[in-house]
């Protein structure tokens, strides 16, 4: 159960004031933290969500931009991407992150939250949602709203932490995940709290067969996923009917 500490009235008031603080150093800790692992990650879960050249994609909870700028890469200048954070200080890093690549006029950045998105039905190519459904207040509902604003035929993906199940890797990444990461988080973020939140948010997250489920009871089809570098991430993947 993640600890809200006082001062907080809910989970949600606690993400947001977690990235509220760290948005300036997130890329870099999300490099160090994954051994640079987390593009090609990210760069797996894209190429799952089916988009095309000239498509339109949807990444939630978009953080700094880097999933909706793999999205860019895939639908080229005819393409569009709509990227949802409900952190403003997020979206400041994305808008400079995004100008930094040629794909400014491709990515648009909106203000809302997942379990709501404020789109309409049936419109995108593929929803992808990268590190944050640990993050979101409602897992089943963040999923439904993916699925709702997906046409018929595309893809609901999403890229989180797992605990990996191969035996000694598995002592050893428990070992790094619980105590070394807060301890690096804290070094490069300058606050203890926010990255000692982060094996605190994998303790209650569905393993990745309930996760299936859930995509399963948001309607969506063929759902199945894939573990990556030894399982410490998983993609899951699904069709919207
Ligand atoms: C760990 S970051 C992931 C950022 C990005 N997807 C990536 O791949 O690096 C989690 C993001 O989810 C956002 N977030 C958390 N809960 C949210 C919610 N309910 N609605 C919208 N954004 C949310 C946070 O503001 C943060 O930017």
């Amino acid at each position: 159960m993640v600890r809200i500490p006082a001062g907080y009235k809910s989970k949600e008031e606690y993400v947001h004031a977690i990235f509220s603080s760290i948005a300036h150093r997130y890329d870099l800790l999300n490099s160090v933290l994954s051994f640079n692992r987390d593009k090609s990650w990210r760069r797996f879960a894209v190429a799952q969500a089916g988009l095309k050249k000239g498509g339109l994609g949807l990444d939630v909870c978009c953080g700094t931009g880097m999933f909706a700028i793999e999205q860019a890469k895939v639908v080229g200048f005819s393409g569009k991407v709509i990227g949802v954070d409900f952190c403003e200080n997020m979206l400041a890093r994305a808008r400079i992150n995004i100008a930094k690549t040629p794909y400014a006029k491709v990515i648009e950045l909106l203000h809302g939250n997942a379990v709501n998105l404020p789109l309409p039905d049936r419109r995108f190519d593929c929803a992808t949602i990268g590190f944050a459904l640990r993050n979101v207040p409602d897992i089943p509902q963040t999923i439904a709203e993916m699925a709702r604003v997906v046409r018929a035929g595309g893809k609901v993906v999403s890229l989180e932490l797992c605990w990996p199940t191969v035996p000694v890797f598995k002592q050893l990444y428990y070992v790094y995940f619980n105590y070394l990461v807060p301890v690096i988080g804290r070094l490069g973020a300058g606050a203890s709290g926010p990255y000692a939140y982060l094996p605190d948010s994998l303790k209650d997250f569905p393993d990745p067969d309930q996760l299936k489920s859930i995509f399963e009871r948001a309607g969506l089809k063929n759902v199945r996923y894939f573990r990556l570098t030894g399982g410490v991430v998983c993609v899951h993947v699904g069709t919207v009917e």
